[in-house]
């Protein structure tokens, strides 16, 4: 029998502590792979004084022995991810565990400028993109215009897909931008392919021959539930699938392969760029909670929009990404509140409303207000030790999702966990 594939998915607006997380968890799996996204994903991971902010690169790569692999469904810079492997090479990392998907797709220039371009005509209806070109390049896949990684070591067929791409892109940047030159694009390409050529594989093959071979997988999500393309805030969601079902499209498994689905979610909650966000403070509150949060964009420096934790919001996530446990973060970031509020319904004109229909518009919210806690807890490692009042805080959290709580971070440092 194959070895299993379980899924880290963030359950609400991204930046939970997945990289975190997912770093605790590698020891127990051969393979960590990225199945979606590229580098507007920034995952965090500190040790001591040093932080490694990784973008493209699964949270794995502080395991010596773990394979890495970007899949699929990813979308991938080529100056980005070369940077990030001269990072770390620079720490005295081993890269050569580092594998591309030929069928994850090339993010160009040209759309880190049409994703500019985007925003721009959108005037303040803008979507706060974290300006990668990420969607541009998810367009290009779905409109049959994208470059494969396996397009790379093709130098004609290359060239021919850069032609079509640009030929359709051309109308687009009419007296805006220039685009730059077909031969230029090309050139640079071919030169980033020969430097990367050895990590790139046959993606279908490595996953499903690790597997036969019995080596476990973690797959790590990027983003979180609620930028879903699909079932997030749309129009102000991200453009790829970052559920758990991604998983599954992004690297190309079927859905009997998951044993486990595990979701990271804040003690609270956060978010960069617009869109609805039903239980965010304006108010000196939510200034507290981003200064003991340090609630600043890892890839963009944005300060994060923060609020109370949202049961509303965190049920739907659970359902739709079957998840069978709960990771909690940042509880630490909650001590010293003489009281916490949580989010237990919405409510529109009156009548109840769930999470699809929250938009725009205004909604009414029903407020559990609950004690707070004084001590530090941040060299509490085990859950039965943190004050009463966090445990019941998290045992409250654990209910509202609907699943298990396997473990709660509270701090910053790599081994800050409670289980
Ligand atoms: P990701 O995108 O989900 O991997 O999350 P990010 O790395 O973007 O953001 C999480 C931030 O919170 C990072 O700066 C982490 O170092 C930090 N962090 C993660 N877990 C904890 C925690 O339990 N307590 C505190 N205080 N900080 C944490
Ligand atoms: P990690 O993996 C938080 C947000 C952007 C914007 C929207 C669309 O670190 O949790 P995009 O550039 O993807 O087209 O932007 O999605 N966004 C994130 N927010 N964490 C992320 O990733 C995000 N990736 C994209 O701020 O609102
Ligand atoms: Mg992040």
């Amino acid at each position: 029998m194959a070895a299993p594939l379980d899924i880290i998915v963030g359950i609400q607006w991204g930046d939970e502590g997945k990289g975190r997380v997912v770093d605790l968890y590698a020891r127990d799996y051969d393979i960590i792979a990225r199945f979606g996204g590229g580098d507007n994903a920034g995952h965090s991971i500190e040790v001591g004084d040093q932080k490694l902010a990784l973008r493209i690169v699964p949270s794995g790569v502080l395991q010596e022995k773990t394979k890495l692999f970007i899949g699929s469904g990813a979308v991938v810079s080529l100056t980005g991810l070369t940077e990030e492997l001269t990072t770390l090479r620079s720490l005295g990392i081993d890269v050569s565990r580092i594998s591309i998907s030929d069928r994850a797709h090339i993010v160009f220039p040209y759309h880190a400028a049409l994703d500019r371009l985007s925003e721009a005509q959108r005037g303040d209806a803008k979507i706060g993109t974290t300006g990668r070109g990420i969607g541009p390049a998810y367009v290009d896949k779905a409109g049959r215009l994208g470059i494969t990684f396996g397009d790379l070591a093709r130098p004609e067929t290359l060239a021919s897909k850069v032609r079509t791409a640009l030929l359709a892109r051309r109308p687009l940047f009419a007296g805006v931008e220039s685009l730059p030159r077909e031969e230029d694009i090309i050139g640079e390409a071919l030169a980033f392919g020969k430097a990367i050529g050895s990590h790139i594989v046959d993606g279908v093959a490595y996953i499903h021959d690790a597997r036969e071979r019995g080596e476990s997988i973690l797959a790590e999500g990027a983003q979180g539930t609620l930028l879903d393309v699909g079932f997030g805030t749309y129009p102000y969601v991200t453009s790829s699938h970052t559920i758990a079902g991604g998983a599954c499209i992004g690297l190309g498994v079927g859905p009997t392969a998951v044993r486990k689905t595990i979701g990271i979610a804040k003690a609270y909650c956060t978010r960069v760029g617009g869109g609805p966000f039903p239980s965010e403070l304006h108010d000196a509150t939510g200034e507290r909670l981003r200064t003991a949060g340090k609630e600043f964009g890892v890839v963009t420096g944005r300060p994060r929009r923060c609020g109370w934790f949202d049961a509303v919001a965190a049920r739907y996530a659970g359902r739709i990404n079957g998840l069978t446990e709960v990771v909690i973060t940042k509880l630490d970031v909650l001590s010293g509140f003489d009281e916490l509020k949580i989010v237990r319904g919405y409510r529109r004109d009156g009548a109840p409303i769930g999470m699809s229909a929250v938009d725009a518009q205004p909604i009414e919210l029903e407020m559990e207000t609950l004690p707070g806690w004084q001590e530090d807890i941040r060299n509490v490692r085990h859950i039965r030790d943190l004050p009463p009042n966090a445990q019941a805080y998290v045992r409250l959290l654990g209910e509202a999702i609907g699943v298990p709580v396997a473990a709660v971070s509270v701090g910053p440092e790599r081994s800050a966990f409670a289980t």
